[in-house]
């Protein structure tokens, strides 16, 4: 897809079936025990065969390390082993402006978002309904340089507004993407949400600039996970309770999307 960043379809009928934007799923190698655990990738899209029957999942990586690293040597034919969905994924959109706001490879889960709620596909079994459109969509996407933008092509979907920054002006924006999103903010009186993920810092950025627009936001969290259906407490985040205090919550069940006004980051 760019630099160090690959793309993988898994054949996988039920789960493509199943899944809905902002969910994950789990997977390791089918053999062998290196490594050991899964790891968490959000979908990027369902894909159907020729005759239009949902057959599987793409998902879009980095290399960062032990397992990345081995799926940039799966063939196709190679079989793995994958659970999910899994997660509570983004909620329906409920503004008349959704600004999904993005972070180096947390691009992956906004294709899925945009392609639903721009009205062009339909995720889940029964397919969830949105009782109304966003009256506008648009990508904030920032990266380091342009090397490392991934998908633009899948991106070019019709209606969504794509806003690119890069931190060395090399694409797009020369700056940060806060700076997007709060350029989005000042010159926009409508009704907006934004969904957000990327690296924790970038995200603790775009809470900070839609807390002070009052401007609702979920974010999807990339916490590392061990089992990925809450059994293990090994992806624990701290979360606002009500009474003004946190407690843990597993990222893997009550997450990865938290209101980021509930999140302590
Ligand atoms: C819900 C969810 C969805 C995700 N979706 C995607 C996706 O669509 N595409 C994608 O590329 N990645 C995604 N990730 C992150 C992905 O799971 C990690 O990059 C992956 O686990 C790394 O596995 P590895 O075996 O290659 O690295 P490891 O060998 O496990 O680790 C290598 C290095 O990366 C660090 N690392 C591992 N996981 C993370 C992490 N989550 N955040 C920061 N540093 C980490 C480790 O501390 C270590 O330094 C997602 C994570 C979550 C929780
Ligand atoms: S990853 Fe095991 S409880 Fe969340």
């Amino acid at each position: 897809m760019a630099k160090d960043t690959w793309a993988i379809r898994l054949r996988q009928p039920d789960l493509a079936q199943q899944i809905t934007p902002g969910q994950f799923f789990m997977l390791r190698p089918a053999d062998g025990s290196d490594p050991l655990l899964g790891r968490p990738f959000a979908l990027y899209d369902t894909y159907t065969d020729e005759d239009g029957r949902l057959t599987g999942v793409e998902f879009g990586f980095v290399v960062v390390g032990k397992l990345t690293s081995l799926m940039t040597r799966w063939k196709v034919g190679d079989t793995v082993e994958v659970w999910g969905p899994l997660g509570n994924g983004f909620p329906v959109p409920s503004a008349k402006h959704l600004i999904c706001v993005a972070g180096g490879i947390g691009q992956t889960p906004f294709m899925a978002v945009a392609a639903e709620s721009l009205g062009l596909k339909h995720y889940g079994s029964p397919y969830r309904q949105l009782p109304e459109l966003p009256d506008s969509v648009t990508l904030c996407y920032g990266v380091r340089s342009q090397e490392y933008l991934s998908g633009l092509d899948d991106f070019a979907l019709p209606g969504l507004h794509i806003n690119v920054a890069t931190d060395d002006g090399s694409y797009g924006h020369h700056g940060f993407v806060t700076e997007l999103v709060q350029q989005q903010l000042d010159g926009d009186e409508q009704d907006i949400e934004v969904y957000c993920c990327g690296p924790e810092p970038m995200m603790k950025a775009v809470a900070e600039v839609c807390s002070g627009a009052s401007v609702k936001c979920w974010m999807s969290l990339e916490t590392p996970m061990a089992c990925g259906f809450g059994a293990c407490f090994s992806c624990v985040t701290k979360v606002k309770e009500d009474d003004g205090t946190w407690d843990y919550r597993r990222t893997c069940v009550e997450g990865p999307v938290f209101e980021a006004e509930r999140l302590v980051l």
